[in-house]
């Protein structure tokens, strides 16, 4: 039987073997896991990752068992108003840990980093199967479209 519960917590420099745990398992966390995991960075690699002001890498855990990520960048804004957005950039459960609560969980620690921030909006380029639980916790479709070129 799983245990039904899970601690979620931002990582920070100190935190890179976690990072590279989840890289060699992350196919688990993909919508196909039958995909290679990312593998993982070097050490001096993971710590410049953590160490980068811009990133936000949320960690659901128990243990030494991982549930679920969420990684965000912070942008900031180069107008008046908030001060920044945020991209959310990258999330996953655990294939056997989904439809639990971990993605809702996750997302509502990001919710309270942006209301202790002053930051109000963040925005994902969602994929198609993934669309459905965004509109669940309150995303709503904007307008335009995400194009993308590969260079080199
Ligand atoms: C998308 C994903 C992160 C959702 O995580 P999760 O932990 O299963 O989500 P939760 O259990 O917190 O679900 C929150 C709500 O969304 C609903 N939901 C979750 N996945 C859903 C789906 N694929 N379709 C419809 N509704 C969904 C849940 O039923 C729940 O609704 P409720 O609270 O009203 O009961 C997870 O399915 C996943 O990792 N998918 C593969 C990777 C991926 O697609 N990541 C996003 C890339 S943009």
């Amino acid at each position: 039987m799983k245990p039904e519960k899970f601690f979620i917590r931002l990582l920070e420099p100190g935190d890179e073997a976690v990072l590279n745990l989840l890289a060699e398992q992350d196919n688990l966390f993909d919508q196909d896991p039958s995909v290679p995991p990312s593998g993982a960075l070097s050490v001096d690699g993971a710590r410049s990752f953590l160490s980068d002001p811009s990133v936000l890498f949320w960690l659901a855990e128990l243990g030494t068992e991982i549930m679920g990520f969420l990684h965000c960048y912070i942008q900031r804004h180069r107008t008046a108003g908030p001060w920044a957005e945020l991209l959310l950039m990258e999330m996953g459960t655990r294939v056997d840990w989904r439809r639990r609560g971990v993605g809702r969980a996750l997302l509502a620690a990001m919710e309270d980093w942006m209301h202790g921030r002053g930051v109000r909006e963040v925005w994902v380029p969602a994929n198609t199967y993934a669309t459905p639980f965004y509109e669940k916790c309150g995303f709503a479709k904007d307008e335009g479209e995400i194009l993308v070129r590969a260079v080199g």
